[in-house]
């Protein structure tokens, strides 16, 4: 059985979604940048081990990816699951986890990448937004693209009403795509696409 650890920085839905989905992976951790994520009771109250790896304690980037490193390695994972952390990685980070990585992220990409992408989307006049799962680079919110799920928008959304809807299919996209993970069934493809063995549909 493969082992996971998940990063957060917050609510930690999506980690919820993921230890719920009863998945055949080892959630060996949960690491929180910010101490008062109120993800991390959750973890805790399911038995799986809680750290907190402050970024405020370090004096650069590169020195608190040090510190995250030899936590999560600890841990010994075969894949890392960010799961609405909100630090940007430094390359030495993201090239150690090289096809170990992955992400949530709340837009169709490559559309809308970086931060507000609800607000993005509704600036933009787009008919549908979504989510999508990827592998991390060092380019932030680019990478392979594991997974996708649409939402309609609609003529009276808000950010707040468009989001709700994106993540509930967050929720269903992201242990979807750890669980391909989890069953060897994700090939990396040398030009950077996934390849998911046979396939379900996902809608
Ligand atoms: C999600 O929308 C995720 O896509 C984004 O940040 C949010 C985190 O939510 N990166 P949660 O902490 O999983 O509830």
């Amino acid at each position: 059985m493969k082992t996971i650890v998940i990063l957060i920085s917050g609510r930690g839905s999506n980690m919820q979604a993921i230890i719920e989905a009863n998945l055949p992976v080892d959630i060996a951790a949960v690491i929180s940048n910010q101490a008062e994520a109120s993800g991390l009771s959750f973890a805790q109250s399911k038995g799986i081990a809680t750290r907190v790896v402050d970024h405020r304690n370090f004096d650069t980037r590169e020195a608190f990816d040090a510190k995250l490193m030899q936590t999560i390695d600890a841990f010994k994972p075969d894949l890392v699951v960010l799961a609405g952390f909100m630090r940007i990685l430094t390359e030495g980070f993201v090239n150690h986890y090289q096809g170990r990585l992955i992400n949530i992220h709340p837009s169709l990409l490559p559309a809308f990448p970086g931060l507000a992408t609800h607000e993005q989307a509704l600036k933009a006049g787009v008919k549908v937004h979504g989510c999508t799962v990827h592998f991390v680079t060092p380019k932030v919110d680019h990478g392979p693209i594991v997974a996708q799920a649409e939402v309609a928008v609609e003529a009276n959304d808000t950010p707040a009403t468009l989001a709700e809807r994106v993540l509930i299919e967050e929720h269903r996209i992201y242990p979807q795509a750890i669980r391909w993970f989890a069953e060897d069934r994700l090939t990396l493809t040398p030009d950077g696409r996934v390849n998911v063995k046979d396939v379900e549909t996902l809608n």
